[in-house]
């Protein structure tokens, strides 16, 4: 064995699911002043647009919006005339986004693995979505067979992720190489499965909060889909509009910004 690459171990550690379930309660207030009334540049420039257009709602329609935070895709979808009902296991988020809803927005707290607890009797939405939560749910099973139970057949399902083959809690970074003159992404591991704590306030050791995400390899998300009844009909891979430095590097940084994508938006239609 190389010195330089010593083994390591992939074995999945146990998996805290339950506290995972509540852990974005404490965080909340932090949460909803990032995300705000309309979501940060991302939001707005990459993953709501995106979203909108695979779901494709009408005016009338509803969409059931799962771990829906404090409502930022409600609040779009509202600007377009359609319904959402948003479930998320934080009451605190469920405030927050009913402080900001009108008539259209309906929300309920709730566990998005038990999605037929949560909502009324009775509820079958037009479509569906799961914005950048799918990471934060584990296991993902009940929570996709939920939600295909409460759409009509033939109705979307869209998921926006972090991409789950290049933004890999620990394991993935960026990397300069002097030689070629290049910025390149390192993966330390991607098949194991893997839960990790995230720092809410990392320049604050002190701070305890965390919440946990759970990477995937995509082969699990897409089986988890079919296991479901939900078939992939379109996969979005989105880079980042972000660029950095005006640097010797810039050239190089952005060529990478534009060929690395951060974000999957997986859209999926409900077979049976
Ligand atoms: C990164 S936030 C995304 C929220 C929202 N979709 C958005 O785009 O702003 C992840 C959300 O998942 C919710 N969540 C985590 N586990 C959950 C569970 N088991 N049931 C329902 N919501 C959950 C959290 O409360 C949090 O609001």
């Amino acid at each position: 064995m190389s010195k330089d690459f010593p083994a390591r171990s992939y074995a999945p550690r146990p998996r805290k699911t339950a506290a995972a379930a509540t852990a974005w309660e404490k965080p909340a207030q932090w949460y909803d002043n990032l995300v705000g009334a309309e979501g940060d540049d991302f939001y707005q420039k990459l993953i709501l647009p995106t979203v909108l257009k695979r779901l494709d709602p009408k005016p009338g329609q509803t969409v059931l919006d799962v771990a829906c935070g404090q409502g930022v895709l409600g609040r779009v979808l509202a600007a377009k005339g359609v319904k959402s009902l948003g479930v998320d296991a934080s009451p605190s988020l469920i405030e927050s986004a009913r402080t900001r809803a009108g008539p259209l927005e309906q929300h309920a707290v709730g566990d998005a693995r038990k999605l037929g607890d949560a909502v009324p009797a009775g509820t079958q939405a037009d479509h569906a979505a799961l914005v950048m939560c799918l990471q934060d749910l584990d296991p993902i099973a009940p929570v996709l067979s939920g939600t295909a139970a409460l759409i009509k057949r033939g109705g979307r399902v869209v998921i926006a992720l972090t991409h789950p083959c290049f933004r890999i809690p620990r394991r993935s970074l960026w990397g300069w190489d002097e030689e070629q003159g290049m910025q390149y992404r390192r993966l330390d591991g991607y098949l194991s499965p893997l839960s990790v704590p995230i720092k809410i306030h990392p320049g604050k050791p002190e701070d305890p909060t965390r919440t946990t995400s759970f990477h995937r390899p995509i082969s699990t998300y897409l089986s988890a889909l079919g296991g479901a009844g939900l078939g992939v009909i379109a996969a979005d891979e989105l880079c980042s509009h972000r660029r950095g430095t005006k640097g010797a590097r810039s050239a190089a940084e952005d060529l990478s910004a534009r060929e690395f994508p951060v974000f999957l938006v997986l859209t999926a239609v409900r077979l049976g």
